[in-house]
């Protein structure tokens, strides 16, 4: 059980910040928040862990989903993701997803976002489990990065938003179920500082670096999820992991997402033998939901003894290869690899978290004063496997949606008087920390990764066990803090497989392979505060 706090303080020492809307985290979610934050409130501070770019957005290929193509309808957007969702998916959830999506879309165009164009019209592409075109793209393969631009430059140039860089969230400031602001470590002034808002919003992502190979880049470390657990809010649904099926995995190269747009435009997989192999697995081949297609790769390397398979493009033209693909196109060529011409090794790699802090359909938790968008929340939308280019939507959707719920509640002011401390954490010897968290990464890829089955489970439980005594240590740097948040959450994400008996979408248990009815629901952990 991890303590309350990371730190001990004294609210009363600490500088105090006082803003009306307070965001945490600086992806899509958090900044598209913000932004429509400032048609309401007149002070809204956003934090973030290093710079306003160091986002899982930035890094997002393929795109976004949107119905607004001649020959698509939100009806078939949200029967796709509730299909992809293998019956967890909240139905209302997913509704507004793909209803008000396209006018989200719409608002990021007006903002700035230039998405890919065709004769004048936006070019959409195909991914997995897509039974239309519906992939709004920019620049080819660096949606992320143009929708980050835009979205950065419009809060940058927002006299009402503030944003802090280099601000880590520490711990939420709850009292009497009622969220009133948060402690942050301000990590280049080296200073705990509190601040206090009516509207706190947590945008801090998912956490996929706790496991060793994934395509998340390093601030993924799950601190809005494991600050809130300790709060005491909801989080739900957080054994569904996905797994992305084609991550470039080559000696001496770090890991790199080869977007699905990829399969979605004509590659194929091969494996080893160099024979094409998704057709026996599922109709959809290659476009199969991820889930489906990870299970098949991992099938393909046991049986041919490869740590990889492979991804083809050469049937197709290679110009247009290269110029629908740029930015997979120079980093592969960085390491002598010609995405038309090669053979791409990939492997799978953890993408993407579908549980996370559980929400409303207005983005509130289970704290009052508190709400979530983005990765690190869970309204349903996602179920048990997302409908891959769904996320940069959610968070648009449910980010817009904190800024209707909250305008109509607006909290009262709470937190002027407030009084808060964390006491009683000892200090600890010096250890490793950077170590503790490459050996919690390899467990969890060993044994919580995209096959699990009870031993493994009970295996990882227990090693993870072992490091519960470091909690009484008081936190003193970033990277003994970031692993006690990934210690939580992995904690978490192993006793909830262990509990689910069943395979579903992302969580699959080689001891029960089949999907079961009675496990037709959500898994909710509360720790009691
Ligand atoms: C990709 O480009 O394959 C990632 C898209 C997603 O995860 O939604």
């Amino acid at each position: 059980m991890p303590k309350r706090y990371l730190v001990n303080f004294d609210l009363g020492d600490l500088e105090r910040v006082e803003t009306g809307f307070l965001v945490i985290g600086s992806g899509i979610a958090g900044l598209y928040t913000a932004h429509a934050a400032s048609s309401y409130w007149e002070d809204i501070v956003v934090l973030t862990k290093r710079g306003i770019d160091d986002t899982a957005t930035e890094h997002a290929q393929g795109g976004i989903a949107a119905a607004v193509g001649p020959n698509d309808s939100p009806l078939y957007h949200y029967e796709d993701t509730l299909a992809a969702g293998a019956g967890l998916c909240d139905p209302t959830a997913v509704e507004i997803l793909v209803t008000e999506g396209p006018a989200r879309v719409e608002e990021l165009i007006r903002l700035g976002a230039r998405f890919d164009r065709a004769d004048g019209r936006l070019d959409l592409t195909r991914e997995g489990a897509h039974t239309r075109r519906r992939i709004l793209h920019a620049m080819g393969d660096a949606t992320g990065a143009e929708i980050q631009r835009v979205l950065s430059e419009t809060v940058r140039a927002n006299p009402k938003i503030k944003v802090l860089e280099n601000h880590f969230l520490v711990d939420l400031l709850v009292t009497k179920g009622i969220c009133w602001g948060a402690l942050a470590l301000d990590h280049q002034e080296g200073k705990l500082k509190a601040y206090l808002a009516p509207v706190v919003v947590l945008a801090t992502g998912g956490a996929g670096q706790i496991y060793q190979h994934t395509t998340n880049p390093e601030v993924v470390t799950g601190d809005g999820i494991a600050a809130a657990y300790r709060a005491g809010a909801e989080v739900m649904d957080l054994e569904f992991v996905q797994f992305h099926p084609t991550v470039l995995l080559l000696e001496g190269a770090p890991r790199f997402l080869i977007s699905e747009a990829v399969r979605g435009e004509g590659g194929i997989l091969l494996n080893a033998q160099g024979e094409r192999f998704m057709p026996r697995y599922h109709p959809m081949a290659e476009l199969a939901p991820r889930d489906v297609v990870v299970r098949a790769i991992l099938k393909e390397l046991e049986r041919t003894g490869s740590r990889v398979v492979y991804l083809s493009l050469e049937h197709l033209n290679p110009e247009q290869v290269h110029a629908r693909f740029p930015t997979i196109s120079q980093r592969l060529k960085a390491y002598g690899l010609d995405l038309a011409r090669d053979r791409i090794p990939v492997a799978p790699a953890a993408h993407y978290f579908m549980g996370g802090v559980k929400t409303g359909f207005h983005g509130e938790t289970s704290l009052q004063g508190l709400y979530a968008c983005g990765e690190v929340a869970c309204p349903g939308v996602h179920g048990a496997n997302r409908l891959a280019s769904n996320s940069l939507l959610d968070g648009l959707v449910f980010g817009g949606r904190i800024v209707e719920h909250a305008k109509r509640v607006r909290p009262e002011k709470v937190f002027s008087k407030a009084e808060a401390k964390g006491e009683g954490l000892i200090p600890g010897p010096p250890i490793d920390y950077a170590r503790l968290k490459l050996e919690l990464k390899e467990l969890m890829q060993t044994h919580v990764g995209p096959v699990r089955c009870r031993k493994g489970l009970e295996e990882a439980l227990k090693a993870l066990a072992q490091w519960e005594t470091l909690n009484n240590y008081e936190a003193t740097s970033l990277e003994e803090m970031e692993f006690k948040n990934m210690l939580e959450v992995a904690y978490l994400v192993a006793e909830a497989a262990l509990m689910r008996t069943e395979s579903r979408g992302g969580h699959y248990r080689s001891d029960y392979p089949e999907p079961r009815p009675r496990w037709q629901r959500h898994l909710i952990f509360r720790r009691q505060v």
